[in-house]
């Protein structure tokens, strides 16, 4: 496995997922752990990664010594090279200059690390890479034993090797998508390199999944928040594969959830798999709770606290449970973990379904802690579940509470889930489903005018929501063909009585949110 160091930039994520891509098992920790921690955690390499501090000014943060002793290969990235140069006696100068952006490197000498990567050549015959830089600080002097690997105008070291050593730094970032050769790299550094077995196969992983939720759990009883979406749905999947029936799932119908789903999660778990599954319907008292409610933040807290009760006194019926399964995923880990969360502007509260409290005074399993989504859906896929289930487009906890402008009535719940799943199915029938990160319809309690054969209707319009996004933090709206809008309008115009208008969102985010509320 191999050992991400974390100085806390924003995509170290991302070099884990470019190494999880090569099939290799990876870790990232903060960079202050200990010089024992990094011994006894058996690396077959480490990476060091970028940070937004500078290595002389707001930073103090060095890399572990151990790192350099250990005898395994080191890559440093961005300040990962700027530390690996000033800690092994090179030279770090600050930046009078930021340098952000696309930058074309030339790539030098032959080292193991870039030897026949390139994506153009000079007429010079210099082999050329693509890349993203974005640094203030630069190495302007090799430490003793290191040769220029990588150079560019603005920044003459941009690369520098040892190769007796094997450790390599770059100034760039391999692990963006818009360093054309960047997955290239981390897969030479950690397949080649560092010699790290590809054997991270979500396939495989499955047996050794299961015998540690064996072990862990013993023959103790287990419970789950279903909630349909993909994470609560694979781990369900995954500890009944385990245990059987030591699992009960616990399926909450909040009577904002999308059309058929309820009968859908119970085919699926209760039918095919054979799992054990209460279905509540907690409509009635979830409806009754909104009465009156018009405030988003309003709405989603009653929502998360009324879940909360409802799978507690369920959860009370089940004497002999002592575990709270859930399908907590690595980034959810990371980010609880890292020390170095900024305050921000609370702009929603995410309430999920499934951020239960202490109070139920379980044992908490969380068997998908260690994998990132799309890691989740391949074992999905492995698990049997059905591919359109493990690659559905992401459901807010609140369901269609924040997809109901201002007060929630059952009467809005029904008309927009029969609108919503004909949206789907157009999408999906076109092929754009797949090319939107999230789309769904939004009910808006206002009223217009249209005319329907002779006679005159007034009646209440819906939104489409389409957006393209990568990391839900900004998204644009997706480009839908006009004859695809046409056609979904038209038939919730003709199928959905009580909807006479239909309307089509074109904000971004920002400053747009995805959800309307
Ligand atoms: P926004 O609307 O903030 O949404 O641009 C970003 C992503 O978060 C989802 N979302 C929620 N998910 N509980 C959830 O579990 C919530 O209260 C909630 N609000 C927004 C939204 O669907 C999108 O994927």
């Amino acid at each position: 496995k191999i050992l991400i160091l974390d100085f806390g930039s924003q995509v170290t994520q991302l070099i884990a997922r470019r190494v999880r891509e090569a099939h290799v098992y990876c870790e990232i920790h903060p960079c202050d752990v200990s010089d024992e921690f990094v011994r006894n955690f058996g690396a077959k390499g480490i990476i060091l990664s970028g940070s937004h501090a500078s290595v002389y000014e707001e930073s103090t943060d060095h890399a572990p010594q151990a790192v350099f002793e250990l005898g395994v290969p080191v890559l440093g990235i961005c300040y990962g090279m700027q530390t690996m140069a000033h800690q092994l006696g090179g030279k770090v100068e600050a930046g009078h200059q930021r340098e952000f952006g696309f930058a074309a490197v030339r790539a030098r000498g032959h080292t193991k690390l870039l030897n026949g990567i390139q994506d153009f050549e000079t007429e010079e015959g210099h082999g050329m890479l693509h890349v993203w830089m974005s640094h203030g600080d630069k190495v302007t002097e090799l430490p003793p034993g290191f040769k220029l690997m990588a150079s560019t105008e603005s920044c003459p070291i941009a690369g520098m090797a040892d190769e007796v050593r094997n450790f390599y730094a770059v100034q760039f970032h391999p692990e963006v998508t818009h360093t054309v050769q960047g997955a290239a790299m981390l897969q030479r550094f950690v397949l080649d390199i560092c010699a790290a077995s590809p054997d991270w196969i979500m396939g495989n992983y499955i047996e050794e999944a299961v015998a540690k939720i064996r072990e862990q759990v013993g023959d103790e009883e287990v419970i789950l928040g279903l909630s349909g979406g993909v994470d609560s749905s694979v781990a369900a999947a995954l500890i009944h594969r385990a245990i059987g029936d030591q699992l009960t799932c616990v399926f909450v119908d909040h009577g904002l959830l999308r059309l058929n789903e309820g009968q859908m999660v119970m085919d699926m778990f209760a039918g095919r798999l054979h799992a054990k599954v209460v279905h509540v319907d907690a409509s009635e008292q979830f409806l009754g709770k909104l009465t009156g409610v018009s405030d988003p933040e309003a709405k989603r807290k009653i929502i998360g606290r009324e879940f909360v009760e409802v799978f507690q006194s369920e959860a009370a019926k089940l004497k002999q449970a002592k575990w709270l399964a859930q399908g907590t995923i690595y980034p959810d880990v990371i980010e609880s973990g890292g020390a170095k969360t900024k305050k921000a502007v609370t702009i929603k509260s995410h309430h999920n379904v499934g951020g239960l409290p202490e109070t139920l005074g379980l044992k908490l399993l969380e068997p998908l802690r260690d994998l990132f989504k799309d890691e989740v859906r391949e074992l999905g896929v492995a698990l049997g579940l059905p591919h359109d289930m493990v690659y559905r487009h992401p459901f807010p906890g609140p369901g269609l509470g924040v997809r109901i402008l201002g007060e929630v009535k059952r009467e809005y719940a029904d008309l927009l889930r029969r609108a919503d799943a004909i949206f789907i199915d157009e999408l999906r029938a076109a092929g754009w489903y797949e090319k939107t990160s999230q789309a769904f319809t939004v009910f808006l309690p206002v009223k217009s005018v249209g005319v329907m054969g002779d006679g005159r209707t007034y009646e209440y319009v819906v939104a489409l929501r389409a957006v393209e996004t990568q990391d839900f933090m900004t998204a644009h709206w997706a480009e839908l063909p006009h004859s695809l809008l046409g056609k979904v309008s038209n038939r919730i115009i003709n199928e959905v009585r009580g909807i006479n208008r239909v309307v089509y969102d074109i904000s971004g985010k920002p400053p747009a949110t995805i959800e309307w509320e």
